[in-house]
């Protein structure tokens, strides 16, 4: 049984085949209607059920459109909608859904309700965020990396913000895959302790700092999301923490010539990026966006045990 929870439940080769397997799979059916099977469908038959207690646009139409290309079905449920909403436990929603469906994907927010789905269902379940990590968005954000021309291993990224959900996976992904992660953020709002130890253990370099300068100094990639992730409480104190950490044009020049700019988006624009870099020839959140379709294909094909 192959469940992704996390980019570790995989691992790197894993990873690494799920990124080539992207790319290929992308040049095949280039120009292609988007909801047009690739020739093998490879999922063929099998349904997919996903899950949202969150708000979502980019996760939910990826993957229903990742399980069209792959020649299956998806069904799509808010949790408010579902007896889990009005109090079926996880447990029982993990034993009905695993006599209906193929596979289950949720997006919730305590992360220990996806392992405990887990740990009941009988078919491989997908973390489509929740408070603790988002591999999924990483693996999209990987493949949009490589395919800048950026080489995985010996990158030096830069994090600018908030310590939160993708943060983690990035940082557990820079473990696995081999490079750095310079974190510019304000005391108070560091990522997971935890995953900062487990990659650093891997080898991978994880740098925290105050100074968003330093954090961007050199770096291959630049990152950012929002200052107030789905289900905090954010407050004006943690706005006005954010704001030497916005990227704007200033803080681009400090990273490497060609350096990429990503997020995962939704974008508060004025916010934690300026107009002119998510707009700029420097920022791909465009292929990121559409990426989490390519990348997702192959997340499935790894849970079904096809790569
Ligand atoms: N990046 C991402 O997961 O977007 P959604 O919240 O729209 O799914
Ligand atoms: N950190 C954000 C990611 C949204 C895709 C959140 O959890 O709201």
């Amino acid at each position: 049984m192959r469940h992704f929870l996390d980019l570790s439940d995989a691992g790197g080769d894993a990873i690494a085949a799920m990124i080539n397997d992207a790319q290929d799979r992308k040049a095949a059916r280039l120009g292609w209607s988007k909801g047009k099977p690739d020739t093998d469908a490879p999922l063929a038959g099998h349904v997919l059920a996903m899950i949202f207690e969150k708000s979502s646009t980019r996760t939910r139409v990826s993957f229903d459109v990742a399980m069209r290309q792959l020649g299956g079905r998806a069904i799509v449920m808010d949790a408010g909608g579902m007896q889990l909403g009005r109090g079926e436990s996880v447990a029982d929603t993990a034993r009905v859904l695993s006599r209906m469906v193929d596979a289950i994907m949720i997006r919730t927010d305590d992360h220990a309700k996806i392992e405990e789905l887990a740990h009941h269902a009988t078919v491989p379940v997908i973390n489509g965020l929740t408070d603790a990590s988002h591999p999924c968005q990483i693996v999209a954000d990987l493949l949009t990396l490589v395919e800048r021309g950026h080489a995985l291993p010996g990158l030096q990224l830069a994090w600018l913000g908030d310590g939160n959900n993708v943060l983690n996976s990035l940082i557990e992904a820079a473990g696995l895959m081999e490079f750095t992660v310079r974190v510019g953020g304000p005391a108070g709002y560091e990522p997971d302790r935890g995953v900062i130890e487990r990659a650093r253990a891997a080898g991978a370099e994880i740098v925290l700092t105050q100074s968003a300068q330093e954090a961007v100094a050199g770096a291959n990639a630049v990152v950012t999301d929002c200052w107030v992730s789905m289900g905090q409480t954010g407050t004006n104190a943690q706005v006005v923490a954010m704001q030497p950490y916005q990227v704007d044009d200033s803080l681009m020049a400090g990273a490497a010539a060609g350096a990429t700019f990503l997020h995962c988006l939704p974008a508060h624009r004025g916010e934690e990026v300026t107009d002119s870099v998510i707009d700029g020839a420097q920022s791909a959140v465009w292929d990121e966006a559409e990426n989490r379709i390519h990348a997702q294909k192959s997340v499935l094909r790894w849970c079904f045990g096809q790569l």
